[in-house]
């Protein structure tokens, strides 16, 4: 998978976010886990434009 900025305002890439994900143990509820994601690397903090794209990188990484 090649990196990529996902959030502009933090400037967070895929990469951020899927090291945020690799230690993870709550895996079932992609709401909580996006919300540990964005306290852990600050993506959809700022404009919240990303929102969705977070949401959907977090759901096919969870779903392997
Ligand atoms: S692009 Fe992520 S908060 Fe603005």
């Amino acid at each position: 998978m090649e990196n990529y900025i996902v959030c502009n305002c933090k400037q967070v890439s895929y990469t951020d976010i899927e090291r945020a994900l690799v230690n993870h143990n709550k895996m079932e509820d992609v709401l909580e886990v996006f919300k540990d994601v964005q306290q852990i690397t600050h993506c959809s903090t700022g404009c919240g434009g990303c929102h969705d794209k977070v949401l959907d990188i977090i759901s096919s990484i969870m779903m392997g």
